[in-house]
């Protein structure tokens, strides 16, 4: 099979050795914690659904993406850094905004899921996909994208990993470039799904609720803190997007 978007195995090393060999290793909480939803072989095959990842979150998937996405812009300009897939059609209609002359980068530490959205892309020379680690995102240079996106990635990650995607993020993008984030957020005290995300988290998803009692900006180095923020909440405050800019 042709592949339509080429994945480069890209190295956490300073030689910039290409090969699987070297190849940024798996880390250990999606191992642990994440393994039965991204890392089996049969993870892309159960949770890559629409409906599935709709029904996750309670049917504000299409409104999330879409506030993603407008964050970026109705015509998206310039490059643009995805860090981590996602399950369903976040990439292909970010793809579906991008101005002819803009480009595409999306990062993620699992070969799995960076064929699974190869699959789900159609060939076009402004994507690249990148096998990197999001804590150490070796192969961009500092200021070297316009825009970058996180679309529920910190709420899976310990708060030394969280800490280091965000400084990360900040680093590579341009001053005057945008971070754009949609997580989890601490939703009101009476919100009825409030107990159920509790249980859910403190099973699957053990470093959820650190959102839920820190502000995202806490995460980042005092020196690294945006020169811009704003906050949005939805579904009674479960949900939050931020828009950063360097
Ligand atoms: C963005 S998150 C979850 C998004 C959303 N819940 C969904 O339905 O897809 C999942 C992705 O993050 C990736 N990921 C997790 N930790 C990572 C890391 N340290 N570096 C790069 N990618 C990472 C996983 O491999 C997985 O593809």
């Amino acid at each position: 099979m042709t592949s339509p978007v080429p994945i480069a195995a890209k190295a956490a090393v300073s030689s910039g050795t290409i090969g699987k060999s070297h190849s940024p290793p798996v880390p250990a909480y999606l191992e642990s914690v994440y393994w039965w939803a991204y890392v089996h072989p049969n993870a892309v095959n159960v949770f890559e659904r629409e409906w599935l990842v709709n029904a996750i979150l309670f049917g504000n998937y299409a409104r999330l993406r879409d506030h993603a996405l407008d964050a970026l812009g109705q015509t998206i300009q310039g490059r643009t850094l995805q860090i981590a897939c996602v399950y369903g059609n976040l990439t292909p209609k970010l793809l579906g905004r991008m101005a002819p002359d803009a480009a595409l980068e999306v990062v993620d530490i699992l070969p799995i899921q960076l064929k699974n959205l190869q699959a789900k892309l159609p060939a076009d020379e402004r994507v690249t996909l990148t096998q990197s680690d999001s804590s150490a995102l070796t192969t961009l240079a500092d200021g070297s994208v316009d825009q970058v996106l996180l679309f529920f990635l910190l709420h899976e990650q310990p708060e030394h990993v969280r800490r280091g995607t965000l400084t990360e993020a900040m680093r590579v993008v341009k001053p005057g470039g945008k971070v754009v984030i949609v997580d989890y957020h601490k939703p009101v005290a009476v919100h009825p799904l409030r107990l159920l995300m509790t249980g859910v988290f403190k099973r699957l998803e053990p470093y959820a609720t650190d959102l839920w009692r820190n502000e995202i900006e806490s995460f980042l180095p005092e020196g690294m803190r945006p020169a811009t923020a704003t906050k949005r909440t939805w579904f009674g405050g479960l949900y939050q997007q931020l828009v950063w800019t360097r």
